[in-house]
């Protein structure tokens, strides 16, 4: 079978390496990102996210940096920003179990997609990475011990650069039928 269609925006999204390091996100495009986030599904709408953000040049992203690994320290910066995702692992400091969700990363990953999908309609590009201090950000940004650091996402105007080709597990690897591991006839 030919490769299915999806959107353009979906086909062409890559995690790239190379960002314009001139370009500034402005505040609408900022909070355009963080409202596709916002309107996210999560269970039982209990919206156990949050973001840290920080735009090249300011206060934030100066702290931020120093807490890359290096291997993402070497690309990461020269984006326009630099969010990190938190997201909630129990009700709060007091008992009140309302709130709480064991699908909270879930809930999280699903708001950066269409984060990083409304990225790609501005015409900009997301790289998520794991490869920072975790604890060392929790301990910067004063983040409460119920929420849980997860990822950083920079976000930014990507420039031309040598792209290796991306691949996926075959279709047949990860959609099943009636059975796990039954092929889906399609
Ligand atoms: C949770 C998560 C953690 C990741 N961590 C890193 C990382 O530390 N460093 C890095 O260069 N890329 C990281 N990536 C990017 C992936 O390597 C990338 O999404 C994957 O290779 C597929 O490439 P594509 O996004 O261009 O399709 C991470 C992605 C996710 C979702």
């Amino acid at each position: 079978m030919d490769q299915p269609e999806i959107l353009p925006l979906l086909r062409d999204r890559r995690s790239v390496r190379a960002y314009d390091g001139r370009h500034e996100l402005g505040d609408a495009e900022l909070a355009s990102l963080l409202e596709a986030a916002r309107w996210a599904p999560s269970a039982g709408n209990s919206q156990p996210w949050a973001f840290l953000v920080g735009r090249r040049g300011d206060a934030a992203h100066d702290a931020f940096v120093p807490l890359l690994a290096p291997s993402v320290r070497r690309w990461a910066p020269a984006a326009s920003a630099l969010v990190f995702t938190l997201h909630r692992t129990a009700s709060g400091p007091e008992e009140d179990a309302l709130v709480y969700s064991d699908y909270a990363a879930y809930d999280l990953g699903q708001a950066v997609a269409l984060l990083t999908v409304q990225a790609g309609a501005l015409g900009l590009s997301c790289h998520q990475f794991a490869a920072f201090d975790h604890a060392g950000l929790a301990r910067a940004a004063a983040v409460p011990a119920h929420w849980q650091v997860t990822t950083g996402i920079a976000v930014g105007l990507a420039v031309e650069s040598e792209l290796a080709p991306r691949t996926r597990r075959p279709m047949g690897e990860v959609a099943f039928g009636a059975r796990f591991e039954e092929p889906l006839a399609l």
